[in-house]
């Protein structure tokens, strides 16, 4: 699939289940006086998300431009880039959690639209703390979608989290992480909230990701996985404002006046997942720079 393809199959998707198209906003923030860049597709809606009426609705879709150097050193590998575009799909106190991930599962598995093949996504959400709860909602949104295209997904709900030898949390096709997977805030008070994220199967030929497992080390199992996934759409549901503590669990959290729906997804990164490629230096967002920059250099 061509870039130009992605782009427009995300915004009529969204476009008809009544999302307006925002243009991206500009890289360097014009009023946002504490970032120097926009560094999350979250930043110039920041007033929107706090209760600010927008002027094109309550429900929104943009491919945000964002440099974001937070994850600086892991740009090289197959997946970081310091500029890249974050697509967002936005509920400014409209629609929440339910319909937020059945039209992500939506648009991912239909042929109509990316056609992924729905046994090689998986997901997390989050698992609770004492000041937040344990998003059950989204664990039981998931079972639903999942279990309408004939799969039974597991969600985790009983091991031990605590015990770090507990190889089971790897098994499950729904897992509860903490909140440095799966709550999502700035580094100061603002908007927040719990998040699901979405993983995508890098080989089809893994799909029954227990055999990988047998025999091997809980340690062997971790690296497979890192290797095996990438993480490549995640939903905040946006209902708190606050700070986190130094564990990224929410703190001194209040609900907000609505609920919001922040959905970022890597447009790089979900193009290289979709071609098959092992990173996005291989779309036709970069090769035909890259083929310009050898022509010249020889
Ligand atoms: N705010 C979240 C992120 O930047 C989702 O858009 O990842």
């Amino acid at each position: 699939m061509q870039s130009k393809e992605l782009r427009e199959k995300f915004i009529k998707f969204y476009e008809s289940k009544g999302h307006a198209f925002l243009p991206s906003s500009s890289l360097v923030p014009k009023e946002d006086p504490t970032v120097l860049f926009t560094t999350a597709g979250m930043q110039p809606l920041i007033p929107y998300l706090l209760g600010q009426k927008h002027p094109k609705g309550k429900r929104l879709v943009n491919l945000q431009k964002c440099l974001r150097t937070g994850d600086i050193e892991e740009v090289g590998d197959n997946r970081h880039l310091t500029f890249f575009e974050m697509m967002g799909v936005w509920s400014l106190g409209d629609y929440f959690k339910i319909d937020s991930i059945r039209w992500t599962y939506d648009f991912l598995t239909s042929p109509d639209y990316l056609g992924l093949d729905p046994r090689r996504l998986f997901v997390t959400v989050y698992r609770g703390s004492d000041k937040a709860e344990r998003d059950i909602e989204a664990v039981n949104t998931w079972k639903e979608v999942f279990g309408e295209s004939g799969i039974e997904a597991d969600s985790g709900v009983e091991f031990d989290w605590s015990n770090p030898d507990d190889s089971a949390k790897y098994l499950y096709r729904i897992t509860q992480r903490s909140g440095k997977d799966n709550w999502w805030g700035l580094p100061y008070k603002g908007p927040c909230g719990p998040c699901s994220e979405v993983y995508y199967l890098l080989d089809s030929n893994n799909v029954d990701l227990e055999k990988n497992f047998e025999g091997k080390s809980l340690q062997e199992i971790e690296v497979f996985i890192e290797n095996q996934v990438v993480e490549i759409w995640n939903n905040v549901f946006m209902q708190f404002e606050g700070v986190k503590d130094e564990n990224d669990e929410p703190l001194e959290i209040i609900p907000m006046i609505s609920k919001n729906i922040d959905t970022g997804v890597g447009y790089e990164r979900l193009l290289t997942v979709l071609n098959n490629k092992k990173s996005p230096y291989e779309t036709d967002l970069f090769t035909p720079i890259l083929e310009v920059v050898d022509k010249y250099s020889r």
